[in-house]
């Protein structure tokens, strides 16, 4: 394994739940196992007043608190060490000298040799702020091959494809785009990436993996939680935004890519953005027909009231958000044409559950059909990406005794099975990807402009046509029933996985 060069992460918005949450632990389990460098330092930004102390007590908390395994007082003191903070308002320019004398303090104390990530976990708002005023203290300078600078942007990326655009524009003033790592969690998820190694380390599936075997292909990314406390942020986006423009479709983009040349950043981008832009648009009149939209309401789940969308804090009263969507795609490609992609994600779903179904075609020819009734298998194959990680294939067999009846059977791998084979959190991932300078798996500028070109049609529609519909849908159930609609052939619908994942067409309750 490479060893990193030294560097300074800061992150800005550090008092924030993602630093405590997400960041921090995922550098700790990288310091745990020896993969993060000598020297290193975190530099928490935010306007709290906190002192350094303060803030090693509050991430201190945040490891204790969400790493799987409680840390030893010894490793998480020295990694602790390591943690600064300063005092910023963000949004104010002429506070960033401050922000300089601190960082170049730091570096000369421990030589991390100006290498710097900026991390901007901020509100979205504050994204061109901020990469301006480093720019103006040319913070974003690298030092002719002797240092380098990288920065690291959060969703969302943008509320639309304008917003998107102006944010690209105002990095791309200060940053080089080799510079600029656009952050996507989902694409840090182990078995994301091991979508990649079944596609292109096997001989057997690829040649498969076309119009001419695949049926359709399903994505689903359920949630059993409701929006919780980010009613604000969610009412203002809603699950289109939150989940498809990014997640699903990072998704698909690997299912659907071409084989690329090397495996690295440029050729891997290459291929999936290919997919993005072979997605086929939406006419603004045909939205009805290609996606769906529900919204939660009240319920009762095995004995707990849980309140509809409507009724969570901060969110309007009348809202219209969506907080389910299901979509029907096309990507227009010789690989793909014609084959519908069916998509669809949503809060307060049964079940927590990520997975991509692929199911193939039938037998051309039914040689097993007993009184009338063809006797035939569905292969499917399920990649589950979380959370009981693996990878299910479905196929016929002959069930014992006399004639020739098939069953449907499961040959199931689980990510479990592997022992203690250790699962690294996405965020995990992603940080020393960046720290190695490794973009592979984040998005890159026109890929995020083409998810935006493709939902932004969806978007308006929805916005500006109140004669489509945004269906309720109960809390606890599988969102609106019209999402069955999408499918072409009505004797197809969605896998309904359940907590048993490999037993499928129940409707259960968490
Ligand atoms: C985030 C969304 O990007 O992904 C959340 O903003 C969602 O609304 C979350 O809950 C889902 O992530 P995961 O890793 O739990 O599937």
């Amino acid at each position: 394994m490479e060893r990193p060069d030294s560097f300074i992460l800061v992150i800005f918005g550090a008092s924030g739940d993602l630093t405590k949450r997400k960041l921090i632990p995922a550098l700790f389990a990288l310091y745990k196992q020896n993969l993060l460098p000598d020297r290193f330092a975190v530099l928490g930004v935010s306007r709290s007043d906190l002192s350094d102390t303060a803030f090693r007590e509050r991430m201190t908390e945040g490891i204790k608190l969400y790493c799987e395994k409680q840390p030893e007082e010894k490793i998480l003191n020295s990694f602790c060490k390591n943690i600064y903070y300063q005092p910023l308002d963000a949004s104010n320019g002429s506070e960033y000298t401050k922000l300089k004398t601190r960082l170049f303090q730091i570096d000369a104390e421990l030589k991390t040799h100006g290498n710097y990530i900026y991390y901007l976990s901020t509100s979205p708002n504050l994204f061109p702020a901020i990469t301006e005023s480093l720019g103006k203290q040319n913070l974003e300078k690298e030092g002719n091959g002797s240092s380098w600078k990288r920065i690291i942007i959060e969703k969302p990326f943008g509320h639309g494809l304008e917003s998107a655009k102006e944010l690209n524009t105002a990095l791309l003033k200060i940053f080089y785009e080799k510079q600029i790592y656009r952050i996507d969690h989902y694409l840090g998820k182990e078995t994301v990436q091991n979508i990649l190694a079944f596609r292109f380390a096997n001989g057997i599936f690829e040649p498969l993996w076309n119009r001419n075997y695949v049926n359709h292909i399903e994505v689903t990314a359920s949630e059993h939680i409701g929006v919780e406390d980010r009613g604000e942020y969610y009412d203002n986006y809603g699950a289109l935004r939150d989940m498809v423009q990014n997640h699903l479709l990072q998704i698909v983009g690997i299912i659907a890519m071409e084989p690329p040349s090397f495996f690295d950043a440029t050729a891997v981008r290459n291929e999936t953005v290919k997919v993005f832009q072979s997605l086929r648009p939406i006419k603004p009149e045909e939205v009805g027909k290609y996606a769906v939209r529900g919204q939660y309401t009240k319920s009762t789940i095995r004995g707990e009231k849980v309140p509809g969308y409507r009724n969570e804090q901060r969110v309007a009263p009348d809202s219209r958000t969506e907080t389910f969507a299901a979509l029907k795609l096309y990507i227009d490609n010789w690989r793909w044409g014609d084959v519908p992609f069916y998509i669809r994600t949503g809060k307060r779903l049964p079940t927590r559950e990520t997975e991509v179904v692929i199911h193939f075609k039938k037998t051309p020819h039914h040689l097993f059909t007993q009184n009338n009734i063809c006797d035939v298998s569905c292969n499917e194959l399920i990649i589950r990406i979380q959370p009981d990680e693996g990878i299910l294939l479905k196929f016929g067999m002959k069930m014992p005794g006399a004639g020739f009846q098939i069953k449907d059977v499961n040959m199931n791998f689980h990510y479990s099975d592997l022992g203690d084979a250790y699962i690294p959190e996405a965020y995990e991932r992603l940080l020393l990807d960046c720290i190695l300078g490794d973009a592979t798996l984040y998005a890159r500028t026109d890929a995020v402009e083409a998810c935006w070109r493709y939902v932004d049609p969806i978007l308006m529609a929805w916005r500006e046509r109140p004669d489509i519909k945004i269906y309720g849908y109960p809390a606890g159930t599988w969102g609106p029933k019209e999402a069955h609609e999408l499918f072409d052939n009505p004797e197809e619908d969605w896998r309904y996985p359940c907590k048993n994942l490999a037993t499928d067409g129940e409707f259960c309750e968490l």
